[in-house]
């Protein structure tokens, strides 16, 4: 199978520190530990990368045509305003599985939005830094398949 990309948006090189009674209080360190541990046991390779710019993401999806097989994606802040990742992720025709530690459906109004959901294989929300494994895991068996 090919690699996957584990790819972070704005802030959440921030994590351990950033708002941790949300966000959980691993750093994105340990996250990326545990998932390229995950993926290790599932036989994938995962290689993990955070930007906080729009472009250097789009920049990374368009790379990662050539080598991944999928992303698991927290978008962050960029989830619920930008058009252009939407339009990358409906381009590079591998799948997408969208990511949130928070429940976004429990938080302000804004968060409900998302203008990446409908270009993404599918959407998880809520479990803390689990979201990314639960992430990581659906996009396995989906390239398994
Ligand atoms: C987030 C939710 C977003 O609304 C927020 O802007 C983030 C993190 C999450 O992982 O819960 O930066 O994507």
């Amino acid at each position: 199978m090919k690699p996957i990309l584990l790819l972070h948006g704005p802030n959440l090189n921030l994590l351990g520190t950033r708002e941790p009674e949300i966000y959980g209080s691993l750093t994105l360190d340990e996250i990326n530990a545990r998932i390229i541990a995950a993926g290790r046991e599932q036989g994938v390779e995962v290689r993990a990368f955070q930007s906080n710019s729009e472009g250097t993401l789009i920049d990374t999806l368009h790379e990662a045509r050539n080598w991944a097989g999928g992303v698991v994606f927290n978008p962050g802040g960029y989830t619920h305003t930008s058009i252009a990742l939407r339009d990358t992720i409906a381009a590079i025709g591998i799948p997408v599985i969208e990511v949130h530690l928070s429940n976004v459906y429990a938080r302000e109004e804004f968060r409900h939005t998302s203008l990446l959901s409908g270009v993404c294989k599918g959407k998880i929300t809520g479990f803390g830094w689990r979201s990314y494994w639960l992430g990581l895991l659906a996009l396995v068996k989906i390239l398994e398949e």
